[in-house]
Order: C-alpha cells, then structure tokens, then sequence
C-alpha cells in the first residue's frame, strides 16, 4: 500500500520525456513494419517572420496548426512571450515550441526576480542554445528570437540541434521560401516603424497564399525599448468561415427504432468510514 501511494503521490518529472519514443521503435521492430502506426504529432505548418527596424525589432507570424491533412487551429498563437523585452515565434512541433519557450521564460523569469533586471537577448539565446544541443535534435523548435536590450536590437534563428545565427532579416517555417522573397526585395537598413510592420505582413500573407500548411491570420509583435505592441490580429484572414445551415435539432429528431431495458443484478457492499490516525 505504501508503495502505491507514494507513486500516486509523486508528480511526474517536468520537461521533455522520450520513453516512448523508445517503446514505439520496440514495437515497430516487433509487429514489423506497416503493422503498427506511431501517431503524429501536431506541427505548426507555418509561416513566421522577423526584420530589425530603426528603433526595434517586428516579428510576424501566421495562426495556422495543422495535423495532417487537418487545419486543426485556426487561430493559435505562434509569437510567445519570453521576457518584457523578449518574444519569440515557433515553427515545427507545437507541443516542442511552447514546452521550449516556455522553459526558458521561466528560467528569465527566476533570473530577472534574483537580479530586478531584464534578461540581455543573448543569454536567452544562449540558454535555448543549451537546452536545444543536450537533445540533438530531438526536440523540433524551429525558432526566431526578437528582442531589445542595452546593447541594441537583435533577431536571431534558432534551429532545432542548437545552431544559432544573428540576422537583420529572417523568414522559417515550410512557407518561409515565399516570405523570404518578400524580405528580400522589401528590407533596407533602418526601415520606420510602419515599413517594417507592412514589409513582415507581406511577408506572412506570402507564406499564407503560397503554403498550405499556413493560413488564417497574421499576428504581429513590436518591441522597442519603450515596450511592446503584440498585435494580435494584425490583418484577418480574408477567406472567412462563414457557417451556411444552422446545426440545431429538437430533440426526437432522431427516432428510436427499438428499446430494450436491462436490469444490472448488482451486489451492494457494506461501507464504512474509519478515521485514519494522523498522530
Ligand atoms: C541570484 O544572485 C546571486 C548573486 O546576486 C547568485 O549567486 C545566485 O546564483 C543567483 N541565483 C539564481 C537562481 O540565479
Ligand atoms: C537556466 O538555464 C541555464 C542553462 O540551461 C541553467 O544553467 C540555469 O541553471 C537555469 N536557471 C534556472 C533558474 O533554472
């Protein structure tokens, strides 16, 4: 019994978890091939964007999560919140970049109560970097990192084996060739604050048109050192979900064909309380 307990009792590890994927490869050598099916995750078919502008950093995301061949949310959230000063947008597994970022927003979080400061935009990258490398891989965030501190503005890609890049113009994601067109032609040093909000729309609707696995909205996050704008949603899906019939029915709509009432022979059991010693 005590046993028992103290397992129930117990909270299950936090973070990443990979015993199944050892039990599915088992299996899959055992039943052989095409015999058994491990499910698919869930990935954010997406489109996501970032550009340096004059006086911060704009980044820009599409609010598609497919599965399959599903649109299975039609308005997620892509661009997540890291620091005051930081953000970050999520390609890839859903479940990897949410779980990702937010780790590492709380690992900012216990720094920024122990220091009263913000975090600088290169250790957040640093510690992802750290987080990322230990899993080789095995962890899916594809990720663009934006953020502003006392050294200036900076974007970054980070890449799911850890691999870490400073850019002042970025598209990821499966519809990230169409949006990097448009950045390319688009993007100049020093753009205003309205050119780089318009350049990375462009840049996700190009995605949105041209990739299936993006769609719907365009989310867009400004931040600058006076803070942040999280526009959400920037420019609405133009293609809108107009449900045609009302799916309403009274009840009997549906006719009951036959009926038949089975009594459960069911044995009582006598129950009592006792009270536990606690002493
Ligand atoms: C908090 O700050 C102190 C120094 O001010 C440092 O020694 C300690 O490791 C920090 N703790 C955390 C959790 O960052
Ligand atoms: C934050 O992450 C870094 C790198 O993985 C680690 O060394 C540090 O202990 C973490 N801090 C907290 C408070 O978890």
């Amino acid at each position: 019994v005590d046993m028992a307990l103290s397992n129930f009792l117990e909270l299950p590890a936090s973070g990443f978890n990979f015993e199944n994927s050892a039990r599915n490869a088992v299996l899959e050598n055992v039943l052989g091939e095409g015999k058994t099916k491990t499910p698919k995750p869930m990935k954010t078919g997406t489109t996501i964007a970032g550009v340096v502008y004059k006086d911060g950093v704009v980044l820009g995301a599409d609010t598609r999560a497919t599965s399959s061949e599903v649109v299975a949310d039609k308005m997620c959230a892509k661009i997540h919140y890291i620091a005051p000063n930081i953000y970050c947008c999520g390609a890839g597994t859903a479940a990897d970049t949410e779980k990702t970022t937010d780790l590492l927003s709380s690992n900012l979080t216990i720094f920024s109560m122990n220091s009263s400061r913000n975090p600088r935009v290169i250790m957040a990258v640093s510690i992802l970097q750290d987080m990322l490398f230990r899993y080789h891989g095995q962890i899916g965030a594809f990720l663009i990192l934006g953020g502003v501190d006392c050294t200036g503005s900076h974007l970054y890609s980070v890449g799911p084996y850890g691999s870490v890049n400073e850019v002042p113009y970025l598209a990821m994601g499966s519809g990230d060739l169409a949006a990097m067109g448009i950045l390319e032609d688009g993007f100049k040093p020093s753009l205003e604050l309205e050119e780089a909000k318009t350049l990375v729309c462009s840049a996700i609707h190009a995605g949105i048109m041209s990739d299936l696995g993006s769609g719907s909205n365009v989310d867009l996050c400004v931040i600058t050192r006076q803070g942040v704008d999280y526009i959400r949603p920037y420019q609405e899906s133009e293609f809108k979900d107009q449900r045609q019939g009302r799916y309403k029915y009274k009840p009997g709509t549906t006719p009951v064909l036959r009926e038949k009432v089975e009594i459960l022979e069911v044995e009582l059991v006598q129950e009592s309380v006792q009270k536990m010693d606690t002493a």
